[in-house]
């Protein structure tokens, strides 16, 4: 696997809170375990939890904790925010702004550190990072990276999960699989086992996988628990790394 270089994608959702972070840490965390220099990243976090006057970057922490590395932060976040909303609307609220120019030459530092950078956006793929002109979408496209779709696995994803296929290719982007997250317990009743075979007819991507509910895994409570185990045995994480050398 040393053949692969200096690459990575872009992971999106369908929406925010879908799962991304689980998935992205989880793929980190197998690339890792697969004796791949991986990182993940989180350009712009909103939501940033403040701890001792200092705002946390939570999605990145969980990076470190599902793969065990221990970049400074600064490598693995540039821009936080306290507002829970989307980061243009809170860096406004926060008296800042962000930068496209520095979100695409902070990613790029990673693109060039290591072999695989998986970056997280924000929310979905037409959440504004900085205004209507620079959103999650045109970080990607900026990157030339493929995107990783992280969609929820129960009812209403069809329609949210064709969109944002939709919508990346309509701009010309590449979409490299799609990866389901059951974010409750329970067993999978005929909407769960119907969505990823219709959704992959309507959309031609690949569906990488589907992550069960992980009763010991919790972005907030910092615990991921048969997290890496889990994305390794359900997500086809191989497809992704030939997907890089293609
Ligand atoms: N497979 C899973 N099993 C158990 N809990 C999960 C699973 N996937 C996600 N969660 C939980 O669901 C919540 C949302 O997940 P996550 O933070 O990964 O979403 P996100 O898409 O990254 O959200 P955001 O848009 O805020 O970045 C978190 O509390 C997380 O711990
Ligand atoms: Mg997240």
């Amino acid at each position: 696997m040393d053949d692969v270089t200096s690459k990575g994608f872009l992971v999106t959702g369908t929406d925010t809170g879908v799962g991304k972070t689980v998935v992205t840490a989880g793929l980190a965390g197998v690339f890792c375990r697969h004796g791949l220099d991986a990182v993940a990243i989180k350009p712009v976090q909103s939501g940033a939890r403040l701890e001792d006057g200092e705002l946390v970057p939570e999605d990145a922490l969980f990076y470190r904790l599902a793969t065990g590395l221990t970049y400074p932060l600064e490598q693995l976040n540039l821009y936080r925010f306290a507002p829970a909303v989307s980061p243009h609307l809170a860096a406004e609220l926060s008296g800042q702004k962000v930068d496209p120019r520095r979100v695409v030459d902070f990613c790029q530092q990673a693109l060039l550190r290591h072999q695989v950078t998986l970056i997280e956006g924000a929310g979905g793929l037409c959440v504004p990072l900085s205004g209507p002109h620079f959103t999650v979408a045109d970080l990607a496209r900026d990157l030339s990276l493929p995107l990783i779709v992280v969609a929820r696995i129960g009812l209403g994803t069809i329609n949210h999960t064709v969109l944002t296929v939709a919508y990346a290719r309509n701009i010309g982007l590449r979409v490299a699989g799609i990866i389901f997250n059951s974010l409750r317990p329970g067993e999978a009743g005929p909407v769960e086992r119907d969505n990823p075979g219709v959704i992959a007819e309507m959309t031609g991507v690949p569906v990488l996988g589907i992550l069960p509910y992980l009763p010991g895994v919790s972005v907030e409570q910092g615990t991921c628990e048969g997290l890496v185990e889990a994305v390794e045995k359900h997500v086809l994480w191989g497809e992704l790394l030939t997907y890089l050398k293609s």
